[in-house]
C-alpha cells in the first residue's frame, strides 16, 4: 500500500484512451466514445475479483459509504453503530443521512466487537457501519449473528480492505452493500473515486441511481431518463476510473509484495516479549496494508512512536494522530455544522463525554507501520534493525 507506488505505463494506457475520445462522462455518448467504456469495465472487474455480483463507481469513498447506507434502507432519525476507530468519513456520511452515529467498543481486531455492538444497542438501532480497519476484519461470526438475530442492516466500509478476506470472503460482501475508496493513499487509486458493491440487484440499482441524481439509465436519451429516486452528482469520471483499472489489475502483485514485506518486519518483533500484535480473526485473508501493534502502555507507545519516528522509520501513533480517532474529532465531539444537524433537533448532547475505555487502552497503545510496496531489501534489514534496537532499549533495565 498504497498503489501510487506501482503508478505506470498501464495506467497511462488507459488514460490515453480516453484523452483520445475526449469522452470523459461515464454515460450516453456511445458513438464518439468508440467502445471505451472504463467505469464499466472498472465495476466488473471490481465485482469479478470481491466475488461480489454488483459494483458501482462512484466519486470517493466518502460517497461511497453515503450511497451504501441510503441504499440499504437506512435514514433520518435511525441509530447507526459506528467505531470510534475509522476515518471520520464514516461518522460523517452518517450525518450526512440525518441518522444518528453510535459510537461502539472495538477490541483487539481494531474492528467493532460483537460485545461492543450490543451495549451500543437501543430500541432505536437500525443498522450498523462496521469498518475494516487497515486491511483486516472484524469477528464476522458473531457480527453477522448479531444482525440476523435484530433484524440490523449492515453496511461495511471497505475503503481500506480491498483484497481482504474473511474465511475466503471479501471484505464488503456480509452486509447489504459494502463501499472502497480509491483516494490517492489507498491499496489502488483513481487519484479520486470509491465503489459501492453489493450482491442486491435492488440496492445496485439505487446505488446507480443515487449516485446520478435518480437517473434512471435507460436509453441513450439522457434527458429523457426518469427519475425513480432523489439523488446527488457522486458520479467518478472516465479519466479516474480509467487510472483504477489500470491499478486493479495489479491487486495480486500488490497483495503478494505486502504479504512478504510485513511478515519480515512481523519477525523482527516477534521476539519482543512486550510487544503483542492485533488479532486476526482469519489471518489468511489479511491485506497486510498496515503492521498494528501494542505495546505494554500508553507511555511506551507514544515513546516507542516519538523513538522510532526519530530514527527514521515512519511510524501511526493513532492516538494522537488527527485523522483516525474520536478522541481527537473536536468537531465531532461537538456536532459542529454550518447547518442545521437533524441530530441538533434531537437534543443530543454531542460525544465530548464519550466514554469507551476499552478502545481508548488499545488505540493508546498501538503503533501502526504503512507496509510500502516500494521497499528494498537493505531498506526492510534496517528497518528491522531499528525496531528491534529501539524497543529492545525502551524495555532494557536501567542501572543504577
Ligand atoms: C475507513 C474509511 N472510510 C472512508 C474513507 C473516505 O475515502 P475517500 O478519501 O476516498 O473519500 C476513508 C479514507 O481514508 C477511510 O479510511
Amino acid at each position: 500500500m498504497p498503489g501510487n507506488e506501482l503508478f505506470g505505463a498501464e495506467e497511462r494506457k488507459e488514460i490515453m484512451e480516453v484523452l483520445e475520445t475526449g469522452i470523459f462522462f461515464r454515460y450516453n455518448h456511445d458513438e464518439p466514445r468508440k467502445g471505451i467504456w472504463k467505469s464499466r469495465q472498472l465495476e466488473q472487474e471490481l465485482a469479478h475479483i470481491t466475488g461480489a455480483e454488483h459494483a458501482h463507481m462512484v466519486s470517493s469513498g466518502s460517497t461511497a459509504i453515503a450511497t451504501a447506507l441510503a441504499v440499504s434502507g437506512l435514514g433520518a432519525g435511525d441509530e447507526v453503530i459506528v467505531p470510534p476507530f475509522t476515518y471520520v468519513a464514516t461518522v460523517e456520511a452518517v450525518l450526512l443521512l440525518g441518522a444518528i452515529p453510535v459510537f461502539a467498543e472495538i477490541d483487539e481486531t481494531l474492528c467493532l466487537s460483537p460485545e461492543g455492538i450490543l451495549k451500543a444497542m437501543t430500541p432505536k438501532t437500525r443498522g450498523i457501519a462496521l469498518v475494516h480497519m487497515c486491511g483486516s476484519m472484524a469477528r464476522m461470526d458473531e457480527i453477522m449473528e448479531i444482525c440476523a438475530r435484530h433484524n440490523l442492516i449492515l453496511v461495511e466500509d471497505a475503503a481500506q480492505a480491498l483484497g481482504t478476506t474473511y474465511k475466503g470472503r471479501h471484505a464488503g460482501t456480509f452486509g447489504h452493500a459494502g463501499s472502497f475508496s480509491f483516494d490517492f493513499f489507498k491499496i489502488i487509486t483513481a487519484a479520486e473515486g470509491g465503489a459501492v458493491i453489493t450482491n442486491n440487484s435492488a440496492i445496485y440499482d439505487a446505488a446507480a441511481q443515487y449516485s446520478d441524481h435518480g437517473h434512471d439509465h435507460i436509453g441513450n436519451n439522457r434527458g429523457m431518463e426518469q427519475h425513480p429516486i432523489i439523488g446527488f452528482n457522486y458520479r467518478i469520471s472516465e479519466l479516474h476510473a480509467a487510472i483504477a483499472l489500470g491499478q486493479i489489475r495489479k491487486v495480486p502483485r500488490m497483495l503478494e509484495i505486502q504479504r512478504a514485506n510485513k511478515a519480515q518486519l512481523v519477525s523482527a518483533l516477534k521476539v519482543i516479549p512486550q510487544v503483542s500484535f492485533r488479532h486476526f480473526p482469519d489471518p489468511d485473508g489479511d491485506a497486510a496494508t498496515f503492521l498494528d501493534f501494542f505495546l505494554p502502555t500508553e507511555a511506551d507507545a507514544r515513546s516507542i512512536a516519538g523513538k522510532l519516528a526519530a530514527n527514521g522509520l515512519a511510524v501511526n501513533y493513532w492516538y494522537d494522530n488527527m485523522y483516525h480517532y474520536l478522541r481527537n474529532w473536536d468537531h465531532v465531539q461537538q456536532l459542529k455544522s454550518p447547518n442545521k444537524l437533524h441530530i441538533h433537533t434531537t437534543g443530543h448532547p454531542g460525544y465530548a463525554n464519550y466514554n469507551l475505555p476499552q478502545s481508548d487502552a488499545l488505540i493508546g497503545r498501538l503503533i501502526s507501520i504503512g507496509i510500502r510496496l516500494s521497499w528494498t531489501a537493505e531498506d526492510i534489514v534496517r528497518m528491522q534493525q531499528t525496531l528491534a534496537q529501539v524497543i529492545s532499549a525502551h524495555f532494557a533495565p536501567t542501572h543504577a
